[in-house]
C-alpha cells in the first residue's frame, strides 16, 4: 500500500475519496503535519499504489487494508478523516474497532446506504469501467458534480487536475470499489454509539453530501461539531486545503 507519513505527534489517518488516491488530501496534510499532527495518508484497496483485492467488495476489505498498515507502523490509537468515500470508511472502521479510533472527521459524506436507484448506477459504472478498460466515461459524468460551483467557474487548473486523476484511477479498482459501496450498510447507529469528539466538515456547494445532509449527520453524532465552507463543493480537501486544514488543526488540537 502506498502511504504517505509525515510529522510526528498524535496520529491522524487521512482517507481519500473515489476515484481518487492519497494524492488528493497532501496539501493538507503538509499544512497538519507542520501544526504537530503525524498525518498517514493511504491509498484505499484498488487506488493509486493499492492492488485490487481478491476479496468480495466490500468496504470492510478496505478497513481491513488501513489497519494493516497503522499496525505494520505500530499504530494503535489514531484520529481518522475521510472524504466522501474516505468517510464510509471511517465509519467501517468505527464498526471493526471503536476502542482504537479517537476522534473522527468526516468530510463530504454521508451514512446512509444507497437508495435501490443508486446502487443499480454504481453497478452499471462497475460494468462499463471493465468494459471499456478505462474510466474516461467518469470524467464527464463526475467532475461537474464533484467539484462546487465555484470551482467550476473559476479555476479551471482544478478542474483539470482532477479530471486527470480519474483517467489515473485502474479501471478495476473502479469497479471493485463501486461494488463495494453499492453494498455499504446505513451507518446512523454506529455513529449515534461513537463517544469521542467528532467533526462534520463540508463544501457547503457540495451537491454529492449536501448541507442538509450534513446537518443530520452532525445531530446524530453526540459530541459532533459542523462546519460548512463556503465557495467550495464535495472536494473541499482540493477546493479549499487551507480552511480544511485549519478545520481539521482545530479539531485535532482539541482532542482530549
Ligand atoms: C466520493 O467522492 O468518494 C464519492 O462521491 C462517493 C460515492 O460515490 O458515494
Amino acid at each position: 500500500m502506498t502511504m504517505t507519513d509525515v510529522g510526528e505527534g498524535p496520529v491522524l489517518v487521512l482517507l481519500h475519496a473515489f476515484p481518487l488516491d492519497h494524492r488528493m488530501w497532501l496539501p493538507v496534510a503538509e499544512q497538519l503535519a507542520d501544526r504537530g499532527v503525524r498525518v498517514i495518508v493511504p491509498d484505499l484497496a484498488g487506488f493509486g499504489g493499492a492492488p485490487v483485492p481478491d476479496q468480495e467488495p466490500s468496504l470492510d476489505v478496505m478497513a481491513d487494508r488501513v489497519l494493516t498498515a497503522l499496525d505494520d507502523r505500530g499504530v494503535t490509537q489514531f484520529a481518522v478523516a475521510g472524504l466522501s468515500m474516505g468517510g464510509y470508511v471511517v465509519m467501517a472502521l468505527l464498526r471493526q474497532v471503536p476502542d482504537r479510533i479517537r476522534a473522527i472527521a468526516l468530510v463530504d459524506t454521508k451514512m446512509s446506504a444507497d437508495p435501490p436507484e443508486a446502487r443499480t448506477g454504481r453497478l452499471v459504472v462497475a460494468d462499463r469501467v471493465v468494459a471499456d478498460q478505462s474510466t474516461e466515461s467518469l470524467v464527464a459524468t463526475m467532475v461537474p458534480n464533484l467539484l462546487g460551483a465555484t470551482t467550476l467557474a473559476q479555476r479551471p487548473v482544478v478542474e483539470a487536475t482532477v479530471a486527470q486523476w480519474i483517467r489515473e484511477a485502474d479501471p478495476a479498482g473502479v469497479s471493485w470499489a463501486q461494488r463495494a459501496m453499492a453494498a455499504r450498510p446505513d451507518s446512523a447507529a454506529d455513529l449515534a454509539a461513537f463517544r469521542g469528539s467528532a467533526l462534520v466538515l463540508a463544501g457547503n456547494e457540495d451537491v454529492i453530501s449536501p448541507p442538509a445532509e450534513q446537518q443530520s449527520m452532525a445531530h446524530t453524532i453526540p459530541n459532533a461539531a459542523l462546519v460548512l465552507l463556503p465557495g467550495s463543493g464535495h472536494l473541499s480537501a482540493v477546493e479549499a486545503p487551507d480552511a480544511v486544514a485549519q478545520a481539521l488543526a482545530h479539531w485535532a488540537a482539541a482532542i482530549p
